[in-house]
């Protein structure tokens, strides 16, 4: 088995503020998967990526990208990979078509393929009336989109990127999704994605690892990782402004695991017990929560589970 990415205790701290960004992360993705990276802000996904793509130095540990030590030898990758940054654009005062155009350039592509793939990928991303703004002039949306024209450009074996959907409306977050997976799929290109989504995680990713302070807590597939909270269900409340009356939670705790985040109280509750619970929050009455709502345990639950936040649900 091929591997695209494989760190070996890879740790980065960042001299100038002494912060142990990644710290012993051994991780390996195989080539032709789709695989995420999945943590809150500050964990260290920027930093562990941007290692891959040779832009930053690891402190310690080794790590091989598509079997070429980039420690010792950053360039050898360098025209294997499109990286898609997390903010994109250094060269705002560029065009559209301009900016997509370069990129083919820098990956080697003639004059001539780089002006017929960039038209192509405008039409396919539907941003061809576009194309002759500066990026400055794009929404954030657009600006993504824009992006994705230059991260694509060139036919990478190895795509890396770096919360690309987060400004985008839903219904482009969906067309990049399957154009992502068609790349997957049809050319054979691996990715690496980074993203706070679960819904995108749960959509796209074969394997994922779940990142927090630095660490890797978890990896496997959406399935394997959901096993952890398999077989359960969620009741998720949203309490009304004034908060909950006390005992409320301590309550709870009888039917499952409690979780408290950002203004939601999540209940993992065996199907069983499911109706005791919601018996509770009848009992306690509905002036206290604004909306409940069941459903069964998404990957959400998982870092729920591991000790992290609530993650974005867009
Ligand atoms: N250039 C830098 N110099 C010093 N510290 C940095 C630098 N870049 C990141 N850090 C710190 O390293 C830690 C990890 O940051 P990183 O950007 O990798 O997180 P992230 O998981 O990508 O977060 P987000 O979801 O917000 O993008 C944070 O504590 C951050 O403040
Ligand atoms: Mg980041």
């Amino acid at each position: 088995m091929h591997l695209a990415i494989e760190a070996v205790g890879l740790g980065k701290t960042y001299k100038k503020n002494n912060v142990r960004a990644n710290v012993e992360i051994n991780l390996q993705v195989q080539q032709g998967e789709i695989f995420g990276l999945l943590g809150p802000n500050g964990a260290g996904k920027t930093t562990f990526v941007k290692q891959v793509v040779g832009l930053l130095k690891p402190s310690t540990g080794k790590l091989k990208v598509m079997g070429e030590d980039v420690i010792t030898n950053p360039d050898a990758v360098r025209n294997q990979l499109n990286y898609m940054s997390q903010n994109i654009f250094a060269v705002w005062h560029l065009k559209v078509r301009e900016v997509i155009e370069n990129s083919g350039r820098l990956r080697g592509l003639s004059a001539g393929e780089a002006k017929k793939q960039t038209q192509n990928l405008l039409e396919e991303l539907g941003i061809e009336q576009h194309g002759e703004k500066a990026i400055f002039h794009l929404s954030g949306g657009l600006r993504q989109l824009a992006g994705f024209g230059a991260a694509f450009i060139g036919k990478p074996r190895l795509l890396v990127l770096d919360e690309p959907t987060s400004s985008l409306d839903v219904a482009r977050r969906r067309k990049l999704w399957d154009k992502v997976r068609e790349l997957n799929q049809k050319e054979n290109v691996t990715v690496l994605l980074v993203t706070h989504s679960v819904v995108e995680a749960e959509h796209l990713l074969d394997r994922l690892a779940i990142i927090q302070d630095g660490k890797l807590r978890a990896q496997g597939s959406p399935g394997e990782l959901k096993q952890k909270v398999d077989n359960r269900l969620r009741l998720e409340i949203i309490p009304h402004n004034g908060g909950l009356p006390s005992g409320f939670t301590r309550d709870l705790g009888q039917f499952g695991e409690v979780f408290e985040a950002n203004n939601r109280i999540v209940v993992l509750t065996s199907r069983g017990t499911l109706q005791n619970a919601v018996g509770l929050v009848e009992q306690y009455g509905f002036d206290y929560i604004d909306d409940f709502r069941i459903g069964t345990t998404s990957l959400e639950d998982v870092y729920l589970k591991l000790g992290g936040g609530i993650l974005g649900t867009a």
